[in-house]
């Protein structure tokens, strides 16, 4: 969407100011004739480690595959029932159904649209294995409050939330048994194709995960488990490594983004998702309103494109509404707040390099749409 007049999302703006460093990197792997896992992806691991202080990470093919990977490493199977949010990308819970494991939803909290622990304690059943978790938009579920209702093992779904702690100022995926990142270019540590990355604290898991991903073998030819090719490639990482150090400028770039949207829509008609009291705990890979009223939210979407600004739904159908979940028996009211989230919420531009006037843009149109829906 990069010919819009306030894109949704562009990427060149950032990436063109780096190119030297990228090509550096590019030659570097080139020269080196190893394109797979290696030395690069084992500094990237060791640099990813450091900057969540996490004792294991291993880099993975995508943020789905280290939601697998996690799961298989737990040994999560057939018949397992794994709870996670109604609403959230797909996924967490295909990652889930993949194991013959059976996703179990629960709903989310409204003002935050996390994972509601209330929730969760109502759906846990003596078949219940696991949590996922997801910090949605880069925000941080309570993991105290979900501790509460349950002691069973927490894979953090981390995919939007590289850099966001909670209130305590743990690093997110690096508070459950294993926690799980996506570098899927519009995350807030983007790459240049799919990668993903699994983090433990935990030796025996991270043994696991780190053979799972190499088709379940520690040593070749050796295979102690069915894993899968969940690798990372090295060029991947050698441009990840340009980005890492940049991760914490480009976050605070998205929270100013944020306070400006903030104080530009105080007073006006528009429903803030509010942003967690501790600025740190959130780190915006998405910006959310919520636009109240049947249909409101699609024309708002509809009449934004017109004005050449790019929008966003995530997600526009809950999980339990999909196709392939019908056989789990869910219907319209079965997680209403999810529901309502599908339904009523618009990602905005913020991305680091938006530039402020194109903010102001964005929120005159808004309350321009408002105005003439009075
Ligand atoms: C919450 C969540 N989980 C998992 C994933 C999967 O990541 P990937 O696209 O790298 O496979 C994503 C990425 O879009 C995500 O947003």
């Amino acid at each position: 969407m990069t010919g819009a007049r306030v894109p949704f999302f562009d990427r060149t703006r950032g990436d063109g100011a780096i190119e030297g460093e990228l090509l550096a990197a590019f030659q570097r792997v080139l020269r080196s004739g190893r394109y797979i896992l290696g030395p690069e992806v084992e500094a990237f691991e060791d640099e990813c480690a450091r900057a969540l202080g996490v004792r294991h990470a291993i880099g993975v093919s995508s943020g789905s595959d280290a939601v697998l990977a996690s799961l298989m490493a737990l040994r999560v199977g057939p018949g397992d029932e794994i709870i996670c949010p109604a609403y959230t990308f797909f996924a967490t819970a295909g990652a889930i159904a993949r194991l013959g494991a059976i996703p179990v939803f629960a709903d989310i909290d409204p003002s935050t649209l996390l994972l509601d622990p209330a929730s969760v304690a109502a759906r846990l059943t003596p078949r219940t294995r696991a949590i996922v978790p997801v910090h949605l938009f880069g925000r941080c579920v309570d993991l105290g409050a979900l501790r509460a209702v349950t002691s069973l093992p927490i894979v953090e779904d981390a995919a939007q939330a590289f850099g966001a702690r909670d209130a305590l100022g743990r690093a997110a995926g690096s508070i459950g048994a294993l926690g799980c990142f996506s570098f899927f270019p519009t995350k807030n540590l983007g790459g240049f194709g799919d990668g993903g990355l699994v983090v433990t604290g935990d030796d025996a898991l991270a043994a696991r995960v780190r053979a799972l991903r190499a088709h379940g073998a520690p040593e070749k030819n050796h295979h102690t488990d069915v894993g899968g090719n969940f690798r990372l490639d090295a060029l991947q990482a050698a441009l990840l490594r340009v980005m890492l150090p940049r991760v914490e400028a480009a976050i605070a770039a998205r929270r100013a983004h944020a306070r400006r949207y903030d104080s530009l829509f105080a007073g006006a008609d528009v429903h803030l998702i509010a942003s967690p009291p501790a600025d740190g705990a959130a780190t915006y890979n998405q910006y959310v309103i919520r636009v109240l009223g049947a249909g409101a939210r699609d024309r708002l979407r509809t009449f934004l494109a017109d004005e050449g600004i790019g929008t966003e739904i995530y997600y526009p159908v809950a999980l339990h509404r999909q196709p392939c979940f019908a056989s789990l028996g869910h219907d319209v009211r079965s997680f209403p707040n999810a529901e309502a989230a599908a339904l009523e919420t618009l990602a905005l531009p913020i991305f680091p390099e938006l530039e402020a006037l194109e903010i102001e843009i964005v929120v005159e149109k808004i309350k321009v749409f408002f105005r003439s829906a009075e």
